[in-house]
């Protein structure tokens, strides 16, 4: 278990033969592993508003982390990366926050559990997966869920499926450094096969509907701008945010949260507001708008009104909120006069990563060349596009 140095892992081994976590485990550890699952997620509208109370509608996808687990019976937990071929240790009673890295996803849960005083006891794990890392495709929540449903199983913990979402977001926010929301661990635990999820951020009321996407299909095009969140303005944006709700609720004392606020209410205030910080307002509160609607479309089977509210979400990412990048602008713009393509946007919390964008079926083929040769013509480099399925969430097989 050497470890070699800090390149990214490739897409590789996992797809071909999973087996080799269970191998791996049993080759190194001589005894038999919990296996779980977890998988990353899409999100077909709604980004930036999980954060601020709103609405969401992700998926859990067919890319996904699998890890054994096993009881060890001492204070250390012995991680061990097969993707990056890294191995951790850490004493269950004395450990903090790496500077960085995939180690930190699995302590951060350890930490959860212990801060909420759930049995965790020494652990061996090995794990791997065909997420791709720093592609706005959830690969840390799926850590993360992975790791919280495997040791509540491995050490018999009752915990509440919203419970492993909060401990699994709270690792994130103490080990990651991200004040992330909570739509990616609610996705990665939630999802279900061919159905998306529409999410009330506030309440976390939750209903599956089945993604009917008749003759269309969602390819991801990834720019492999990595993103990292905890480096990045996302932490900004949601103080951005929660300084337009201190001035606008001096107004209105009801007004927790974004989701309180109207437009009416925003403009009326206009002039109290730093102009940066009403222009991120404005564009949480109409995304928001934008979600609702998007959810009455695609039960209408409405995909082309659909597609233009997705357009018109990644214009206010990139110019309002400004999470966006010129790669990611460019495969949007790239997509507005093709006839295959209903909607595209940037997915996720931006800087980077994927686009999501709702193809026809029989144009996949020429929509991946196309935009290939475009990406090349840019910026020099090959694009990767990824067909994606929607998947069930987080299991014990
Ligand atoms: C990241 C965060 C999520 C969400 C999105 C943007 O994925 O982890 O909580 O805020 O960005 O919608």
């Amino acid at each position: 278990m050497a470890k070699s140095g800090n390149t990214s892992p490739s897409l590789s081994t996992y797809g071909k033969n999973d087996r080799q976590i269970l191998s791996t485990y049993q080759t190194y550890f001589g005894s038999e592993p919990i296996l779980v699952k977890a998988p990353g997620r899409i999100n077909l509208i709604g980004d930036h508003t999980d954060y601020n109370e709103g609405f969401v509608l992700p998926a859990a996808i067919d890319m996904e982390i699998e890890l054994a687990v096993g009881e060890n019976h001492g204070d250390l937990c012995r991680l061990y990366s097969l993707d990056y071929e890294q191995e951790v240790i850490f004493n269950l009673k004395d450990f903090k926050p790496l500077p960085s890295g995939w180690a930190n996803y699995i302590m951060g849960v350890v930490a959860q559990f212990q801060a909420n005083e759930l049995e965790v006891r020494g652990f061996n794990c090995v794990f791997g997966g065909n997420i791709p890392i720093g592609a706005g495709l959830s690969s840390s929540a799926a850590l993360e869920c992975a790791t919280a449903l495997a040791l509540s199983q491995l050490f018999g913990c009752q915990i509440e499926k919203v419970d492993l979402i909060k401990i699994a977001q709270k690792a994130e926010h103490t080990f990651a450094g991200v004040q992330c929301g909570i739509m990616d661990q609610f996705a990665s635990i939630m999802g279900k096969a061919g159905n998306a999820i529409r999410l009330d951020c506030r309440s976390l009321e939750f209903k599956h509907f089945p993604l009917d996407l008749q003759d269309y299909e969602i390819l991801l095009c990834d720019t492999q701008v990595k993103h990292s969140l905890a480096d990045s303005a996302y932490n900004t944006r949601r103080e951005e945010c929660d300084s337009g709700i201190k001035t606008i609720s001096q107004h209105y004392p009801e007004v927790h949260s974004l989701r309180d606020v109207s437009l009416a209410m925003l403009e009326k205030h206009k002039t109290t507001l730093d102009p940066l910080i009403y222009q991120r307002c404005k564009f949480v509160i109409e995304e928001n708008q934008r979600v609702l609607e998007a959810g009455r479309a695609l039960e209408a089977k409405d995909l082309a009104a659909f597609g233009a509210l997705m357009y018109k979400s990644h214009t206010g990412l990139s110019k309002s909120y400004e999470v966006s990048c010129a790669e990611l602008d460019m495969l949007v713009d790239a997509t507005r006069d093709l006839e295959e393509v209903l909607g595209s946007r940037m997915m996720g919390g931006g800087f980077g990563g994927c686009t999501i964008n709702l193809v026809e079926k029989s144009q996949a083929q020429v929509f991946e060349e196309k935009m290939k040769l475009e990406f090349k013509q840019a910026f020099g480099r090959d694009l990767t596009i990824y067909r994606v399925g929607i998947q069930d969430g987080a299991r014990i097989l």
